[in-house]
């Protein structure tokens, strides 16, 4: 019985290979920032008020303009085309669906035009994101960008913790790599997962970077792409530079994977529409902070200049809950997401996300909240927050 989003990882478990579920299910080195981000927000506690009228219990938001019917969307994610055929496309219908932004990555297998009108199929005002790498080759974004914002994408993400690719042990003990290689344990694991091995066969090639080939102008193959992906990172890329994507964007403009209250406080000043406090669900930095003990000095820092959005280890609706009572606008999940879509494809990762928004009202309504914007610091009990992480 699919009761929560830990329900979904199991089903997923069951049907993914191994290399598959651990190189969504991973983090990085010893996962201890993984085990972080869950261990923390579970440490926090939510400090009911009672007698209050919550007969509405409106889950809702609004950001940018546009209604979310809850405080939260699907984050990126990068290979979504290895849990399922087609992922992307899966994921960015659930989000629609359920009235919740979706982020599309950088690093997807369909085409994002293609993921535009899978969205909008479901939902005329499905709200989508494009999230950004800059690779080496600058180019390579400015086409990406130009080609989101003539499809109708409503943000841009800049996903800035990803300087150098974490080190997934996962992935290396598995010996899953690009371009994919068949070896004895890989043949013996897609033997034993043929439903996972029949719907990639019925594709004829395993996933490829479709929006980056297409937009160096096709052709390249997927070790070219992966070597792209894994190697050729940007590093050259400061605050002073972000000019250049204002000049090709002038939609809102986020920047994804900050941690430090300064990076915040610099990220309003640089005039951009919002952050995402993150630390990319512990598969970078592993001695990296969670992101909810860092996220009330950042929302200090920021001063309600624009959104802070937050993910990494958010399962239930009362993990969303904790981050708007330390002041979030709203908590994406990643995992969780991919998880209902390995388990069910469409119908799995609508189920997760109706499920957050069920566990999002239950716990307002608990707690004495008729509105998002009546969840505040006053839900935490005193001095709750994980100790020992506070910055400088
Ligand atoms: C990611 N994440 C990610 N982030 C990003 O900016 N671009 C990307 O391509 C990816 N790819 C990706 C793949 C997989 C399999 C995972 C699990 C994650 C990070 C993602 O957007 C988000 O920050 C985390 O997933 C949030 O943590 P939880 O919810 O997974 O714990």
């Amino acid at each position: 019985m699919n009761l929560n989003a830990n329900d979904h990882r199991r089903q997923a478990r069951r049907r993914l290979p191994r290399f598959a579920f651990d190189y969504v299910d991973g983090g990085a080195e010893d996962e201890r920032c993984l085990r972080r981000n869950c261990d923390d927000l579970a440490a926090l506690h939510l400090l009911p008020q009672v007698l209050r009228d919550t007969r509405n219990a409106d889950t809702s938001i609004t950001v940018f303009g546009q209604r979310w019917t809850m405080p939260s969307g699907i984050a990126p994610i990068g290979f979504a085309g290895l849990v399922r055929p087609h992922g992307d496309l899966l994921l960015a219908r659930a989000a629609a669906a359920e009235g919740v932004p979706f982020v599309l990555s950088t690093a997807s297998n369909d085409r994002l035009e293609a993921v535009r009108a899978a969205g909008l199929e479901r939902n005329p005002q499905a709200q989508q994101w494009l999230q950004l790498y800059v690779m080496s080759d600058r180019a390579i974004a400015e086409q990406l960008v130009r080609r989101a914002r003539s499809a109708g994408f409503g943000a841009l993400v800049l996903t800035v913790d990803v300087a150098v690719s974490g080190m997934r042990e996962r992935d290396v003990r598995n010996g899953f790599k690009l371009p994919f290689r068949f070896t004895p344990s890989t043949l013996f694991d897609l033997a034993t997962h043929p439903a996972w091995s029949l719907s990639m066969a019925s594709q004829g090639r395993l996933p490829s970077f479709v929006n980056l080939s297409e937009t160096e102008g096709g052709g390249n193959s997927a070790q070219l792409q992966a070597a792209m992906l894994a190697r050729s990172m940007d590093r050259t890329l400061v605050w002073e530079q972000l000019d250049w994507l204002r000049r090709l964007w002038d939609g809102p403009l986020i920047l994804k994977g900050l941690l430090h209250p300064a990076d915040a406080e610099r990220a309003a000043r640089s005039g951009v529409d919002g952050i995402v406090v993150s630390n990319h669900g512990g598969r970078q930095l592993d001695a990296a902070p969670s992101t909810i003990s860092v996220l009330p000095r950042i929302v200090d820092a920021v001063a309600g200049r624009m959104p802070v959005f937050v993910d990494s280890g958010f399962r239930r609706g009362s993990d969303v809950v904790k981050a708007l009572a330390c002041g979030a606008t709203a908590a994406f999940v990643g995992r969780a997401a991919v998880w209902g879509m390995a388990s069910g494809a469409e119908a799995g990762c609508r189920g997760v996300l109706a499920t957050l928004r069920d566990e999002i009202a239950r716990t307002m309504i608990l707690i004495g909240a008729d509105a998002t914007g009546d969840i505040s610091a006053g839900h935490l009990p005193a001095r709750s927050l994980p100790q020992g992480d506070s910055l400088v």
